[in-house]
């Protein structure tokens, strides 16, 4: 039979282990929450307070049942009062040697069968077991930020903790209505391991102004679903925090240059910039612990200013290709009101094209979300052509034809004959470098890239790509019109993979190289990054339905430009590849799905 824990014991009532107190009172364990000192007692004290009155304020939680959560919370200073707990959480700052001390504390005041654990998200759990006398009763207890509301905690097992303490804290895991995953030992375990490079690379992008802190987040949040962006995560994770981790995980994970931590953070962390906790990180906050931002030097002006920035004024657009990203181009043009010249390779093309966004249309009409006037008047605003000479008269060109340079550096030179001057020519590419197609033309300062997303229709986002060519004017322009598309521009640099999926494939190929390396399951992997971080879908969902053989080219191209080693693609996606197995569209790829 399981162990019965009544009693836990929480050390550290910082931005963890304020949130674990929480986890273990709401389902009406007693908790001993200790601090260094009575001031920080106090600030633990507030932060469980704030958090039960705002879940009693959102209806989340009676009046009656938080009176009865804070009754089970006993709070003190110091160590000793944690002698008769029979379990203790500790998640004190990320230092081994603070850590072992700790540990080394606890197990002389706590009773001898008492279980310790540690918060940690990136040291030894071993090394810190060493510290004790009973090595065997230590163990990894890992929950995510917040950890009143994240499902996933890591089960982290030592090669000396016995199984019946794994048995046990996994049954106490579900008691909380938690999901576990049990893992050995490893800097960053699942979650962290795939998440922190991710993060670090982000910083790096807004230490290196290839984007700003809004559009790198939006980009994110927007273009995969994720519930917050990178920069926005780290602040609530805390720069403090955060720089320990990458530190740590750079040295116990084979000095992996992305774990490296940029330099700005430790600036960051010097100067006291700490994130939500301090108040002020990547973003300023009302004021220190809360999660509210507020306007500060540095937050952009809204979109419309973007006309005052010498925006031009665009009324009718032309539409290049016949693809779906073609197709679907010029059903959102066509929507916002503008005029649109689809121009195909041909009249039979066209026809198609013509097809597939009135039959787009109508499912809109189906759906109720938009009226049949409506519909009408879209159809009615595009014109269909097979000669780019009809686009003598557009203000803006957006291309949408095969991802081949040759063939697009020839479209360009014709647009450069035929287009009026100062019409903005608009790349949709999601891998050539658009400097050169922009030098395909005489008018590089007018050519931008425009990434839409699949389906356009759908996808809320756009990168906005400038080259080192591309006027202030274009830019302006293509984030003006993106505005009223009513998507959300995003601008960055002519870069690989551009802001989305720069960090995005080389998280999903450190997923394939954490499986590949028998760490962890696919589902496990999947599990953690859903449930731990809030993902809509886990790497290897992602994986089968965007397509092994899309995600490896993808990767490449990445590996090949920045030539960063930890780019370079996992052998097991080539081996998949290799072996025909690409995901949903060829019923298998991490999973088989041909029975589903
Ligand atoms: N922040 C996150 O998102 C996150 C997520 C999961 C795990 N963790 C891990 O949790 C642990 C705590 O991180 P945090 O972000 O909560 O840190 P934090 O800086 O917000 O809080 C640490 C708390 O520990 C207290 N403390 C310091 N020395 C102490 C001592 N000797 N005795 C008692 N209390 C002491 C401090 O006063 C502070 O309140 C770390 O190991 C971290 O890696 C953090």
């Amino acid at each position: 039979m399981a162990r019965e824990f009544s009693t836990v014991g929480v050390v550290g009532l910082g931005t963890m282990g304020a949130g674990i107190v929480e986890v273990f009172a709401r389902n009406g364990i007693d908790v001993v929450a200790v601090e260094i000192s009575e001031p920080a007692l106090e600030r633990g004290r507030a932060t469980l307070t704030g958090s039960t009155d705002r879940a009693v304020a959102k209806g989340k939680l009676a009046a009656a049942d938080r009176d009865a959560l804070h009754e089970r919370v006993h709070f003190a200073v110091g160590l000793d009062a944690l002698h008769s707990v029979d379990l203790v959480i500790e998640a004190v700052p990320e230092h081994l040697d603070l850590k072992q001390r700790i540990f080394a504390e606890l197990d002389r005041v706590c009773r001898p069968e008492a279980i310790l654990a540690t918060n940690t998200s990136s040291l030894s759990v071993t090394e810190i077991s060493v510290a004790t006398t009973r090595p065997n009763q230590v163990i990894g207890i890992h929950f995510f930020n917040p950890a009143p509301v994240m499902k996933l905690v890591e089960v982290v097992r030592t090669v000396v903790t016995s199984p019946e303490v794994v048995a046990d804290v996994e049954a106490l895991c579900a008691r909380l209505g938690k999901v576990d995953v049990t893992i050995n030992d490893r800097a960053g375990f699942i979650a962290n391991a795939l998440l922190f490079g991710y993060l670090n690379h982000a910083v790096g992008m807004f230490e290196s102004h290839y984007a700003t802190r809004e559009d790198i987040d939006a980009a994110m949040k927007l273009g995969c679903g994720l519930p917050m962006g990178p920069l926005a995560l780290m602040d609530l994770i805390g720069l403090d925090t955060a720089y320990e981790i990458l530190d740590t995980m750079y040295r116990r994970g084979g000095r992996d240059r992305r774990h490296a931590p940029v330099p700005l953070l430790k600036q960051m962390v010097t100067a006291g910039l700490l994130g939500r906790k301090s108040g002020r990180g990547f973003y300023t906050y009302e004021r220190p612990g809360s999660p509210v931002v507020v306007p500060d030097e540095a937050t952009p002006p809204a979109t419309e200013a973007a006309l005052a920035d010498g925006a031009r004024a665009i009324a009718k657009v032309g539409v290049v290709g016949s693809g779906t990203m073609a197709t679907g181009i010029i059903e959102v043009f066509a929507k916002a009101g503008y005029e649109v010249v689809s121009v195909t390779r041909g009249a039979e093309k066209s026809a198609k094209v013509c097809e597939a966004v009135k039959t787009s249309l109508n499912k809109g009409v189906v759906r109720g979300k938009l009226s049949e006037a409506d519909r009408d008047a879209a159809l009615g605003r595009i014109s269909w052509s097979a000669t780019l000479d009809h686009l003598a008269d557009v203000d803006l060109v957006v291309e949408a034809v095969v991802e081949e340079l040759s063939v697009k550096k020839a479209l360009f030179a014709s647009l450069d004959e035929i287009c009026k001057p100062g019409v903005v020519l608009a790349t949709t590419t999601s891998s050539l470098p658009v400097i050169d197609v922009a030098m395909a033309t005489q008018r590089p300062a007018d050519v931008v890239g425009l990434h839409f997303f699949n389906p356009a229709p759908v996808m809320p986002l756009v990168e906005v790509v400038r080259t080192i060519r591309t006027s202030p004017e274009a830019t302006a322009t293509a984030r003006a019109v993106c505005a009223t598309l009513g998507k959300t521009g995003v601008v960055c640099g002519d870069r690989s993979g551009f802001i989305v999926n720069a960090l995005l494939f080389p998280y999903l190929n450190d997923a394939v190289r954490m499986l590949e390396a028998s760490y962890s399951t696919a589902d496990d992997i999947d599990h953690a990054m859903k449930l731990g971080c809030g993902y809509p879908m886990g790497p290897f969902e992602l994986l089968d339905v965007v397509g092994l053989d899309v995600s490896l080219a993808i990767q490449r191209e990445l590996y090949l430009e920045l030539r960063e080693p930890g780019f370079a693609p996992a052998p097991l996606l080539e081996h998949l590849v290799t072996a025909g197995y690409l995901g949903r569209k060829t019923l298998r790829g991490f999973r088989d799905h041909s029975h589903r």
